[in-house]
């Protein structure tokens, strides 16, 4: 094992039931890096990104994270929780803020609402909160500067377009110092101009924080300009690796989108 990969995945198969979503999976990620998972439908993308941040427990293989000092902590076995902590964040697929709080609430409660003190822990202050450090206004305001929503620290997040949302939710993961973030189709719902913006701060976050990220996006456009190197899932299997041009030229992976909607398959040119 080595400590320039901020994950390793050897092996893992994740099964419910007779349903298997993840067969024998292997992938890496080094540090620093931005990696994209793509794939039809139903491919097993979700059940990776639960699978990485210790909410699915997969049945078989292993899961190294390499945390701060390239520490390597096996997260299978472990609470969602402590792997956030170890510096593990991600956004999710469907956008879990809290939209009767502000844009700066939002923020500064993310610390402890990913640490599964949750939302009411946070806001009533329990024993739970106290223990945890607490995010100062000063952070909160530089991290809602770094995303652009400075201006807008005083909305209410209900009444945020889709792409300020999306802004959002990378604030809230970053909110937990991690070492790498997780998002999981962080361009959904977007416009155009929208999914440009959220490209550029993306590759913000890994340049001036140095923060790895881990992307899985249906947008065929974003992901084969922000990812610097792609895994391909098809029925719970890693069917290809590559750049984006390997990917592109990649017979399998053309037939598995083919397999899926044409105009996935479209996008893939
Ligand atoms: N909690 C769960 N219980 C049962 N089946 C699940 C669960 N999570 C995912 N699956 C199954 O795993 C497969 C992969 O799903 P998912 O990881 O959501 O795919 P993707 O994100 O690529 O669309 C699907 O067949 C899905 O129904
Ligand atoms: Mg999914």
């Amino acid at each position: 094992m080595t400590s320039d990969l901020i994950f390793d995945v050897q092996n893992v198969t994740l099964r419910f039931g007779g349903v298997i979503s993840l067969s024998d999976v292997s992938l890496n990620h080094k540090r620093g890096e931005i990696l994209a998972v793509i794939g039809p439908n139903g491919a097993g993308k979700t059940s990776l990104f639960n699978s990485l941040t210790g909410v699915y427990q997969p049945q078989e293989g292993s899961i190294t994270f390499f945390g701060r000092n390239a520490k390597p902590i096996s997260i299978i076995g472990k609470k969602a929780h402590r792997v956030s902590t170890a510096g593990v964040a991600r956004t999710f697929q469907a956008s879990r803020m809290f939209s009767a709080l502000t844009t700066f609430e939002n923020v500064k409660i993310g610390a402890e609402s990913h640490r599964g003190i949750g939302v009411l822990g946070a806001m009533v202050k329990g024993p739970a909160t106290r223990r945890g450090e607490k995010m100062s206004d000063a952070r909160t305001i530089e991290l809602l500067d770094f995303v652009g929503l400075r201006d807008k620290a005083n909305t209410i997040s209900a009444s945020l377009s889709y792409g300020d949302r999306r802004r959002l939710e990378i604030a809230r993961g970053l909110a937990t110092n991690p070492q790498v973030l997780l998002l999981d189709e962080p361009a959904a719902g977007t416009n155009p101009a929208e999914k440009i913006q959220l490209t550029q701060l993306i590759r913000k976050v890994r340049d001036e924080m140095g923060v790895s990220i881990l992307l899985i996006e249906h947008d065929m456009k974003l992901v084969m300009a922000l990812a610097e190197r792609l895994y391909v899932l098809n029925f719970g299997s890693v069917i290809a690796e590559g750049t984006p041009d390997e990917i592109r030229a990649n017979a399998a992976v053309v037939e598995a989108y083919l397999g899926s909607t044409t105009s996935d398959a479209e996008e893939l040119k």
